[in-house]
This record gives structure tokens, C-alpha cells and sequence, in this order.
């Protein structure tokens, strides 16, 4: 009989090992699950099979360190789980992490938590979102929303007074994220009526109020001074005009939801705006445009 169980590997490496660590786990043919970054530290969860870890597995493991003699994993864990139980587990383990945080080349970038919280409480810290737990997106963990984020604080940092558009919003978390940084009027739109009304819970939950909420951009005909849109692709694609309507000149665009080898395309299509930055994480890239014309 097939097994039903399988192990999580739990793996902490310090955030400037991360890509030796990602690139030691590729060599080994295993795949990352999650990626999290928490008060502790980064963290990467693996899947692997009930019966693969032994000393032999591990070793290699605790041996990999850098020209300096330090350990790229600094800790190991596991711990075993039953076949479509994924997502029990992971509820059980949601822990505050890390959605932008104070850079090198831009020490100026806020500080900001995100914490799972079921329940709506009065005790809220100015610089944590709190996020319904257990959603399939829009937990904030995906790399994709933690570029985006980034990307929207640092352009905040310079335009408090700029009007800001979350497109395809889903849980709210970049709408949100604007709103932190001290933007007056903000917009989240999303065409899945279930996505908004997360979103409006997770509003409530952290007592942000007047992110006006709507299904489609054809509701209005103003020009938003920034546009984020993590979204996929294609539909970047599709929506490409209306963005490009809706975004004031000199204005900024932030896209993502797109993976690395669609970028060049993606450019492409938005080549009317100015590539200011890219940024890759894992398989996924964000690309921040200005609109000089
Ligand atoms: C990948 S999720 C990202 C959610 C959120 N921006 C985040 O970073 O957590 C993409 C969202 O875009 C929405 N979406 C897809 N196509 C759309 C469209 N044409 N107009 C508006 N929203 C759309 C989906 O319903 C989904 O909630």
C-alpha cells in the first residue's frame, strides 16, 4: 500500500545564504515549498519522502558552509505530514513574517509585518497587516506580493500625495500596504466578488477604512499616479490598454505575477513606459515602469 504520509523538511538560512542554499537544494532535485521570513529568521519548507531522511540525507546538509566556515543551514527540522493535509498544517504554523523591510540601497523603505490573525482584535501595531489565515493567495507569503510591495513603498516613499490603484487586488494586501504608507485615496479592483469580500473583512480587521472597492476599471475614468498589478501575464496582456488609460503622466506602473522567462515579452508590450527596476525572487519577477510621456 502506498504511504500516506511524507515529511516537511524545515530549513533556516540566513537571508545572504539564501541563494546558496536555493541552489544547493536544485542540485538535489528537490523543490521549495514555501519560503518565509519571520522575527526568527528565513525559512524554507521542502517536500520529501517519509523514508528519505536519515544521517546520510542530513549530513551533507549540516556540512555545506560557506568559504568562512558558517553553516547555510543553520537549523533542521521536520515534521511528517498526511496526503492533503497541507494546508491544517500550515495554518497551524502560520507565524508573523517580514513583508518589506529596510534595504541597503534603500535604508528609507518602512518596516512591515504581516501577521496571520484569525479572530478581529482592538490590539493593532502600526507597522503589522493581519491577514485571515488559510486563503490560497493573498497571504502576502508570495514572492510575487513581496516584490510588489517593496516596489509600492519605495515609489510611496516619494508620491504620499499620489493616488493609488491595486489592480486585481485579492485579499487587499498591496491596497493595504498603501494605505501604511499614508495614502489618501486608494482603489483596490478584483473581478472575483469572493476576493472582495475577503478583502473588505481584512480592511475591518485592520481598521483601514475608505479603500474604495470595485469589480472592473471600466467603473472609472481617473488617472491613479501609481498602478500595482500582480496579476498573471496573459492578463497584463489583455488589460494592457486600460492600464495604460488609467495611469497619469509621469506616473508609475509596478507589474508582477509573472515569471522570469516572460519578462522580455512583458517588456515589450509596456514599451511606451520606461523600465526603471527589476526585481527577481525564486522563478518570479516585478518590474516598476515610468509613464514620461
Ligand atoms: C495572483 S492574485 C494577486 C492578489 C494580490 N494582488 C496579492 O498580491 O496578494 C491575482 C488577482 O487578480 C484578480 N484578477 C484576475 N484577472 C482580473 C481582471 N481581469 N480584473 C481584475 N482582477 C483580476 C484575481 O481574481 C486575483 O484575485
Amino acid at each position: 500500500m502506498k504511504d500516506k504520509r511524507y515529511r516537511i523538511l524545515i530549513l533556516q538560512v540566513t537571508p545572504k545564504n539564501l541563494d546558496l542554499a536555493l541552489g544547493f537544494l536544485y542540485k538535489l532535485g528537490l523543490t521549495t515549498l514555501e519560503q518565509k521570513r519571520n522575527r526568527s529568521g528565513t525559512w524554507l519548507l521542502v517536500k520529501v519522502g517519509f523514508d528519505q531522511i536519515t544521517r546520510e540525507f542530513t549530513d551533507p546538509f549540516l556540512k555545506f558552509k560557506t568559504e568562512d566556515g558558517q553553516r547555510i543551514f543553520k537549523s533542521i527540522k521536520y515534521k511528517t505530514i498526511l496526503h492533503g493535509r497541507w494546508a491544517q498544517a500550515l495554518q497551524k504554523d502560520l507565524r508573523p513574517f517580514m513583508l518589506v523591510s529596510p534595504r541597503e540601497e534603500s535604508s528609507d523603505l518602512p518596516t512591515l509585518w504581516i501577521e496571520p490573525r484569525r479572530k478581529i482584535s482592538k490590539l493593532l501595531r502600526k507597522d503589522t497587516l493581519y491577514i485571515q489565515p488559510g486563503m490560497a493567495f493573498g497571504t502576502g507569503e508570495h514572492p510575487t506580493t513581496q516584490m510588489s510591495a517593496e516596489l509600492l513603498c519605495k515609489v510611496l516613499v516619494q508620491e504620499k500625495k499620489a493616488k493609488v490603484l491595486d489592480l486585481g487586488c485579492g485579499t487587499g494586501i498591496l491596497a493595504m500596504v498603501a494605505k501604511k504608507m499614508g495614502v489618501k485615496t486608494v482603489w483596490g479592483i478584483d473581478n472575483d466578488p469572493t476576493a472582495l469580500e475577503v478583502a473588505q473583512e481584512n480592511f475591518s480587521r485592520n481598521k483601514i477604512k475608505e479603500i474604495v472597492l470595485k469589480e472592473t476599471l471600466d467603473e472609472t475614468r481617473q488617472k491613479f499616479q501609481v498602478i500595482v498589478s500582480n496579476i498573471l501575464f496573459k492578463t497584463l496582456v489583455e488589460l494592457k490598454d486600460k492600464i495604460l488609460r488609467h495611469l497619469a503622466p509621469q506616473g508609475f506602473l509596478i507589474i508582477s505575477g509573472i515569471v522570469y522567462q516572460d519578462c522580455e515579452a512583458l517588456i515589450e508590450e509596456y514599451k511606451n513606459l520606461t523600465l526603471i527596476e527589476r526585481k527577481n525572487k525564486d522563478a518570479w519577477s516585478a518590474l516598476l515602469f515610468k509613464n514620461e510621456n
